[in-house]
């Protein structure tokens, strides 16, 4: 087996406020994959976004070990310079808070991400005009976002991260904010880059999304586990996108999705 790009093991977190503790993560152990399209689900406070924010060289676990691309992600090891350096190559973040430039163009806040990402002005310019378009928001690529729908702005902030082009892509419930065809639409560009060997590990309580993954896991109780996609929900049946099965597996043959 290929090595793993992502390894956590016996992670803990935990926050604290005033006099009280939250145990968030209590040992959570996962290895993900070169290519990999790894879901995360559970209930909302079950600490998704605390285990991205770790994986992603955000924050760091309380104890436990956290490998990303073969580097030991520990705060003794590296300098907040270097860490934000190595997060800036190869990690791609869409998060809840798009943290747009809300004084700009959807085209301007790729472009300038770009180029404060190092990239000359005709690289920028062919990347951000490249990727709205892949995510549909060519019409709109001019608009200052504000003006944008929320649907609309999640799609900057993805193409924002794409057109970076990661190694790999932490997402934070990335549709949650797009209709069953822009859902779609996403899933399938994200899926083609996890064919050329990009990894996903993407948070989500979407249903819609079942059928892209590789591997799902739950989040519950401060544990992950591995989960069959129709164990999600209890094993209740699942999926918006149930009558989609033969479009989809066939677009993602590696998932054996059905
Ligand atoms: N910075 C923080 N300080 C204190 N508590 C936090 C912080 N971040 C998250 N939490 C708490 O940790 C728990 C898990 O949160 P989170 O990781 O956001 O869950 P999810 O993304 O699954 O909804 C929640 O109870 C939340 O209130
Ligand atoms: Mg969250």
């Amino acid at each position: 087996m290929r090595l793993p790009i992502i390894k956590l093991n016996d992670v803990y977190k935990s926050y604290s406020y005033g006099d009280k503790r939250i145990e968030v993560l209590k040992g959570v152990r996962l290895r993900v994959a070169p290519g990999e399209m790894v879901g995360i689900f559970g209930p909302s406070g079950s600490g998704k976004s605390t285990l991205l924010h770790i994986i992603s060289t955000l924050d760091f676990a309380d104890s436990g070990y956290v490998e990303v691309l073969e580097r030991d992600i520990n705060p003794r090891h590296f300098s907040e310079d270097d860490l934000a350096l190595f997060r800036r190559r190869y990690i791609g973040l869409i998060f809840q808070s798009h943290n747009l430039f809300p004084e700009m163009t959807a085209y301007e806040n790729v472009y300038f991400a770009l180029r404060m990402r190092g990239f000359g002005h005709r690289e920028s310019k062919v990347r951000a005009l490249n990727t709205l378009n892949s995510l549909g928001i060519d019409r709109q690529a001019h608009k200052n976002v504000q003006f944008l729908s929320g649907g609309e702005r999640q799609r900057v902030a993805v193409a924002r991260a794409l057109a970076m082009g990661a190694e790999i892509y932490v997402c934070d419930e990335p549709t949650g904010e797009l209709d069953r065809e822009n859902a779609i639409n996403l899933m399938e560009i994200l899926v083609s880059l996890a064919r050329e060997g990009k990894t996903f590990v993407i948070a989500t309580h979407d249903d819609r999304l079942l059928p892209y993954f590789d591997t799902v896991y739950k989040l519950e109780d401060g544990l992950l586990h591995r989960v069959e996609k129709k164990e999600v929900h209890h094993g209740k049946a699942t999926g918006a996108f149930g009558q989609d099965g033969d479009g989809v597996s066939r677009l993602h043959s590696r998932g054996h999705s059905r």
